[in-house]
């Protein structure tokens, strides 16, 4: 069956692969591809096609087309693409790309970010940020702009939700494959499963996993809300989703397309923090009718349990340190 499972895979990634290599992503092509994994209904979606309306509607003869629903893969998979120059563009989370480039660690720290308010001063402000964007070039590709992904919490698929670490004992929460999050769920007690985000789903009906870790739109718009009973807002990271280019092809931009380009990204990213927040509401609100309850509790306990974490990543480089001093000298 795995076996089945696994060559049917490499058949699919081979398709697409030949698909986007041959016949739709020459050097010359006016079309830039952009892959997510997020459904139509999403704020993402809906903020990434506002980038593609900026782009369309100036006079620099290119345009955006938007692969939506993971149609080209998961995140690691069209992250392997942009490195390979065979896709354009992907919108994946900071997390994902941790397993790419260990800079990107930083954005799964546990409560590194303090507040929304901190959270976004960063990310628009900050010279660390501006740098590992740069410098990810090194490691095969470029990103070229945010856009707010919420604050994750943990949610369970039983009853009466959690209020310390030691009520994770013994479950398994699905994080994203980022080691970071693994060891954020470890030191608060719990079983990290790393595993794709369109697993998720069936992990939680099968039993595989007690729980997994997302913001609020994950129980509505990917239904997971249908099999888990308790969301507990733990607010333990704020994980941006960041919007990544092949630098193969970004050259062969020119530099009036490659500023339109960041100019939209920036304007669309700046609309989305409304159109997210609309999200959310009615996600809370479509959970709770699908009888999900919500448990604001003390994160002091949670906090604690992943201070060493931050301790680890300061004494690992002196780059590291520099990076987190920045993070919190936006804080006000
Ligand atoms: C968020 C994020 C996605 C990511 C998902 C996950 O929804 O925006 O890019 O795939 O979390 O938990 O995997």
């Amino acid at each position: 069956m795995q076996v089945v499972k696994t060559f049917g895979l490499v058949i699919c990634y081979l398709v697409i692969t030949f698909i986007l290599s041959s016949c739709t992503l020459n050097d010359d092509s006016k079309i830039l591809r952009l892959a997510h994994n997020q459904g139509t209904d999403h704020a993402i979606h809906i903020s990434l096609k506002n980038f593609a309306d900026l782009v369309k509607q100036s006079e620099e003869e290119v345009s955006v087309q938007i692969y939506p629903n993971g149609q080209l893969g998961q995140e690691r998979d069209v992250i392997e693409m942009v490195k390979a120059g065979v896709l354009d563009f992907a919108k994946v989370s900071a997390s994902s790309l941790e397993a790419f480039d260990s800079n990107y660690k930083i954005f799964s720290l546990p409560y590194v970010f303090q507040s929304r308010e901190h959270y976004f001063n960063v990310m628009d402000n900050s010279q660390a940020v501006k740098e590992i964007f740069e410098n990810s070039k090194n490691k095969g590709f470029i990103s070229l702009g945010w856009y707010d992904a919420g604050q994750r919490s943990i949610y369970l698929k039983r009853d009466g939700g959690i209020t310390s670490p030691k009520d994770l004992q013994g479950l398994k929460i699905r994080v994203q494959e980022s080691p970071t999050s693994m060891s954020m769920i470890k030191a608060m007690g719990g079983s990290p499963t790393p595993m794709t985000f369109g697993e998720v789903y069936t992990s939680l009906q099968q039993n595989i996993i007690d729980g997994a870790e997302n913001n609020e739109s994950a129980l509505t718009i990917n239904n997971h809300g249908e099999v888990a009973r308790s969301y507990v807002y733990t607010e333990h990271q704020y994980s941006p989703d960041i919007i990544i280019v092949s630098p193969k092809r970004w050259e062969k931009l020119t530099t009036k397309q490659q500023d339109l380009i960041i100019s939209s990204i920036k304007q669309s990213s700046e609309e989305h923090k409304e159109e997210w927040n609309k999200m959310i509401s009615n996600s809370v609100e479509e959970a709770e009718k699908m009888g999900v309850d919500f448990y604001k509790i003390d994160t002091s306990e949670f906090i604690k349990s992943v201070s060493s974490l931050h301790e680890e990543f300061i004494f690992e480089s002196n780059q590291n340190k520099i990076y987190f001093d920045d993070f919190q000298s936006y804080l006000k």
